[in-house]
């Protein structure tokens, strides 16, 4: 997109100075959380598929809080300290650009745009026009209308609130995106006046400017208005949010992986997977995810940042975070697995299991109610159910290791920093606070006594 030698630099700036008071919250409204990405992360996104020279993102309300969330220095950042419209927002942008370049505007809260239709209008604008992104939504209400002349040529934008009752029943609606060559632009901007209904400048009365000026303002309408659709409180950002869900869930299953209900499978990013993958009801899949051949993951399960090896099976209501598996492992159901665990083939983690920046080798097992932290556990280990490592004396957390074939009793704790030798056994019950040697069983709790003639004390009689 823009590969063309000849095609002049361009400047996407974002529009992203608003308040979003509907959203009722203390957050930005571009930082609402879209698919567990801020609403602004998805129109950086589209805006750098398109490789542009520089990206600028005008910024206003909770501006500091945005700049925080997106530390690529690349970006310039804009300050509009006045929110006095859409026109001015731009302006204030305009002496970061170049008069040889493309503009590409868009906002910071319309998060949905494909790229293929941004650059159609970018390659427009680059031969001399103003390229005007529109459609037609279902209802009109509260947007500019494409107001054309006798000749079916678009004229000028008028607002909704600026619009007579005629106007008001154009069908055709102003997505706020554009394209234009940056010189022209300018010179518009410079040219805006606010004596409207709102008292802004308005950006959308570039498009009269332009037709005055001779410039041809070239349309292009939306198939599909919901790629336009911006977000301005809750209820649009669950709409947006379930478009979403069933993009990546028809993407899925296109590329053959079984989903047991595409409304009941939420993607919140990547996600990469062999064949005859299968997902049940209520999964979520968050950040980077991968998925070898055959993996199944079981109903309600969650998997963030996560690599799955082959034929590897989650039961339900699971909790992956940052973990690497290996093939043919067992987790769950109710198992939870954080970050930076390493999981070799082979391995099962049951229920009520937590495993933690621990590394488990080859079909080492943890089947029922254990704390596996800062481990390094060998292969073939059977930690015994309800077996504890206290990783941690309140200040520091320290290491395990636990030697290959090394079995650990019911209900045993042990005491890190230690070391559990190859084949050592572990009694039941035991507390081991040093070193438990190789091959043996260590016994470390109290001796089981009978006290032969003591009496249950017996109330006494009234
Ligand atoms: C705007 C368009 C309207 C179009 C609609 C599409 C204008 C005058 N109107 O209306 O034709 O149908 O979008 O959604 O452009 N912003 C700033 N600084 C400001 C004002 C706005 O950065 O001073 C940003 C907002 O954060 C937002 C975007 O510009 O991302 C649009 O502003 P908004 O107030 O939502 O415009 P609308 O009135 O909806
Ligand atoms: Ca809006």
């Amino acid at each position: 997109m823009n590969t063309s030698a000849s095609a002049p630099p361009l400047s996407v700036v974002i529009l992203a100075a608003g308040e979003g008071k509907r959203m009722k919250s203390r957050l930005p409204k571009v930082l609402q959380p879209l698919a567990a990405r801020p609403l602004l992360a998805h129109v950086i996104a589209a805006a750098r598929a398109l490789a542009p020279a520089r990206i600028h993102i005008v910024h206003g309300h909770g501006g500091e809080q945005v700049r925080a969330v997106f530390t690529d220095p690349a970006l310039n950042w804009v300050h509009q300290a006045e929110q006095l419209g859409t026109g001015h927002a731009l302006q204030q942008a305009a002496p970061h650009i170049a008069d040889g370049e493309v503009v590409l505007v868009l906002y910071g809260d319309v998060p949905l745009l494909r790229p293929a239709t941004l650059a159609r209008l970018v390659d427009i604008a680059a031969g001399g026009e103003l390229a005007l992104l529109t459609m037609r939504p279902g209802d009109p209400g509260g947007y500019g209308r494409i107001v054309r002349d006798a000749t079916g040529k678009v004229a000028r934008i008028v607002e909704q609130k600026d619009a007579s009752s005629e106007e008001l029943r154009i069908g055709e609606c102003n997505t706020g995106v554009l394209a234009a060559p940056a010189g022209r632009l300018k010179s518009w901007l410079a040219s805006l006046c606010n004596d409207n209904a709102q008292r802004e400048y308005y950006l959308t009365d570039v498009i009269g400017l332009a037709v005055r000026s001779g410039v041809a303002v070239t349309p292009v309408q939306l198939a599909d208005p919901i790629e336009a659709l911006g977000v301005n409180d809750k209820i649009q950002l669950a709409e947006l949010e379930a478009v979403l869900r069933r993009n990546a869930a028809l993407e899925l299953m296109r590329a053959g992986v079984t989903v047991a209900d595409p409304l009941r499978l939420d993607v919140r990013g990547e996600v990469m997977h062999g064949q005859d993958v299968s997902l049940d009801v209520n999964v979520i899949l968050e950040g980077r995810v991968v998925l070898g051949d055959r993996v199944r993951i079981g109903a309600g399960c969650i998997v963030r940042d996560s690599e799955i090896g082959d034929d590897t099976e989650l039961f339900p209501y699971s909790v992956l975070d940052g973990a690497v598996v290996g093939a043919e492992a067992r987790i769950g159901p109710f198992s939870r697995v954080r970050p930076t665990t390493r999981l070799a083939d082979g391995v099962h983690i049951g229920n009520f299991v937590e495993v933690k920046n621990s590394t488990l080798g080859e079909e080492s097992k943890a089947n029922h109610l254990s704390y596996v932290g800062d481990a390094e556990v060998g292969a073939r280990v059977n930690v015994g159910a309800g077996t504890i490592i206290a990783n941690y004396d309140g200040a520091n957390k320290h290491r395990t290791h636990i030697g290959a074939g090394a079995h650990t009793g019911s209900n045993s704790v042990l005491v890190a920093p230690i070391t559990v030798g190859e084949g050592a056994t572990i009694a039941a019950g035991s507390t081991v606070t040093r070193e438990v040697p190789a091959g043996k069983l260590t016994i470390a709790r109290a001796r089981q006594v009978t006290l032969e003639g003591w009496q249950r004390p017996v109330k006494p009689k009234k």
